[in-house]
């Protein structure tokens, strides 16, 4: 089930957050425009996305599966209610930047059609990031 992140599910989210990025939990404080949302099984969270749609874009921010949940269509489904959510909400496009040697991220973006826009030379401790694209246009 994905649902809304709430405050008690504050402990988890800041112990996966900070295997995801140690730069410090700032998840719940991202202001008007963002989205965090769990998912959760068997009463227990495995995974979380955050993402802001700001008028007529749409930026994802952070996608996480717990390590032992990995692999089983988790993250799919959360970006695919990401997704919908953008256009549901008249999102022209949706961005996102990932490491260039994260290769399940990159594989999963091109599986929802996401295309490589630019290069962000050592953004990530010397290791370059890739900035994705989708259009969410109907004719696109
Ligand atoms: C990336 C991540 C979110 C994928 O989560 P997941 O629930 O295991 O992914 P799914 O099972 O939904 O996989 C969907 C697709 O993603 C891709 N994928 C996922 N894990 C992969 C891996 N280890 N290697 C290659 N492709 C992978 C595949 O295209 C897969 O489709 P397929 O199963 O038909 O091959 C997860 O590995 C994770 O949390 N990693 C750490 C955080 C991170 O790197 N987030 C993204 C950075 S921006």
């Amino acid at each position: 089930m994905i649902r809304k992140a709430v405050n008690s599910d504050f402990p988890i989210l800041c112990k996966y957050y900070k295997e995801f990025d140690e730069k410090g939990f700032d998840l719940f404080n991202k202001g008007p425009f963002s989205n965090l949302l769990v998912y959760e099984k068997d009463q227990e969270i495995v995974g979380f996305i955050n993402y802001s749609i700001i008028y007529n874009r749409a930026e994802l921010d952070y996608i996480y599966v717990d390590e032992r949940y990995r692999r089983n269509n988790i993250a799919y489904e959360l970006l695919e209610f990401c997704i919908e959510d953008a256009i549901t909400s008249g999102c022209e496009n949706i961005t996102l930047e990932v490491n260039e040697h994260n290769q399940a991220g990159l594989s999963l973006y091109e599986k929802f059609g996401f295309k490589k826009a630019a290069i962000r030379p050592k953004y990530y401790h010397g290791e370059d990031g890739i900035l994705m694209i989708r259009e969410l246009k109907k004719d696109e």
